[in-house]
């Protein structure tokens, strides 16, 4: 059966079941990042709103180049140049995107709980784009497909996160999303940034605090760097380096971006082989395709099936006239 969804706001409240479902209807969409002809004209005539009330370039991007490639056109709100300068209120700046029709509603916000808020006041779909520390939900779903990808599985595997961990809501969602497949969790950075009691956010997660990088990587097959913020930096670099040796041989590498590269990651990890940075880029374009279909179609809410093998059928077959480049 169809998980039916109305808004995307937290992957916490999702069941294992649902969350398979999401990256299951992602897979689909990956094949045509790789085809010459990427539009589908699934959503034509909607209106994706893309509501940033803080800096993105990845995710805003990526929601912009998914609603263009359903067909979708967007409208783009940037909270620097509007009238949120003028004082005007955060549900006031909704409404009035709402009242230009948008048939979805995307958002990103400084503060934890934004989106929940708005999506209370609205009659269309609201996707959260990352809010405050709490969750991003689509950064979440393309990390964990961009690791069963690569390990073939979500099931079951040890989970490094170093960084930040205190302030990242990339690490909350994925902590909440892999959690419910059985991975365990080292999480490892400065004590500040690494209270303990992150260790109880997720009932029935297996989470361990570490101080030590070269421990919390022992035995890895996902290790998950974050940005550190070199404004509030006073310990010693997070670099993986050589020490991402103690990690499994086939551990894999993974970052939300933006990178600092120096600080907490060395360009030889990036640019390495155990690294998945810009696969997560591309799967990102993949997995907000198929949020934006299910929530503007309404297949998710109405228990329908989606028709995206079709879709996606028919742009193989338009695919397959297009001549091959030549090799020069
Ligand atoms: N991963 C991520 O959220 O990056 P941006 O802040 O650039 O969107």
């Amino acid at each position: 059966m169809t998980p039916r969804f109305r808004d995307l706001l937290a992957l916490e409240p999702l069941s294992a079941d649902e969350l398979t479902f999401l990256l299951d209807q992602s897979k689909p969409f990956q094949e045509i990042q790789r085809h010459p002809l990427k539009k589908l004209a699934t959503l034509r005539g909607k209106t994706i709103a893309l509501a940033f009330f803080e800096n993105s370039t990845r995710t805003r991007i990526s929601f912009g180049t998914a609603a263009s490639r359903l067909g979708a056109d967007t409208m783009n709100l940037q909270a620097e140049a509007s009238s949120l300068k003028k004082g005007e209120t955060l549900l006031d700046t909704a409404y009035n995107l709402n009242a230009m029709k948008p048939d979805c509603f995307v958002m990103r916000h400084f503060a934890s709980g934004a989106p929940t808020y708005v999506a209370r006041h609205l009659d269309i779909p609201v996707v959260n784009a990352g809010d405050g520390t709490h969750e991003h939900p689509s950064q979440g779903l393309l990390d964990a497909l961009t690791i069963r990808d690569r390990k073939g599985t979500i099931n079951d595997l040890n989970v490094t996160i170093l960084g930040d961990i205190q302030h990242s809501r990339v690490a909350r969602s994925n902590i909440h999303l892999l959690g419910k497949f059985g991975c365990r969790f080292t999480l490892c950075g400065p004590s500040i940034w690494v209270p303990r009691e992150l260790e109880k956010i997720a009932p029935g997660t297996s989470i361990r605090c570490v101080y030590r990088v070269e421990e919390a990587l022992e035995g890895a097959d996902v290790v998950i760097m974050l940005r550190v913020q070199t404004e509030r930096l006073h310990e010693p670099s997070l670099s993986t380096g050589d020490r991402l040796r103690r990690a499994k041989p086939d551990a894999i590498v993974l970052h939300p971006g933006p990178m600092n590269r120096g600080i907490e990651i060395t360009p030889e990890v990036a640019d390495g082989s155990q690294s998945c940075v810009l696969e997560q880029v591309t799967n990102g374009v993949a997995v907000r395709m198929a949020i934006l279909y299910l929530l503007v179609t309404g297949a998710a809410e109405d228990g329908s099936h989606p028709a995206i093998p079709q879709a996606v059928a028919h742009n193989r077959r338009a695919t397959d006239k297009v001549p091959a480049k030549k090799d020069s």
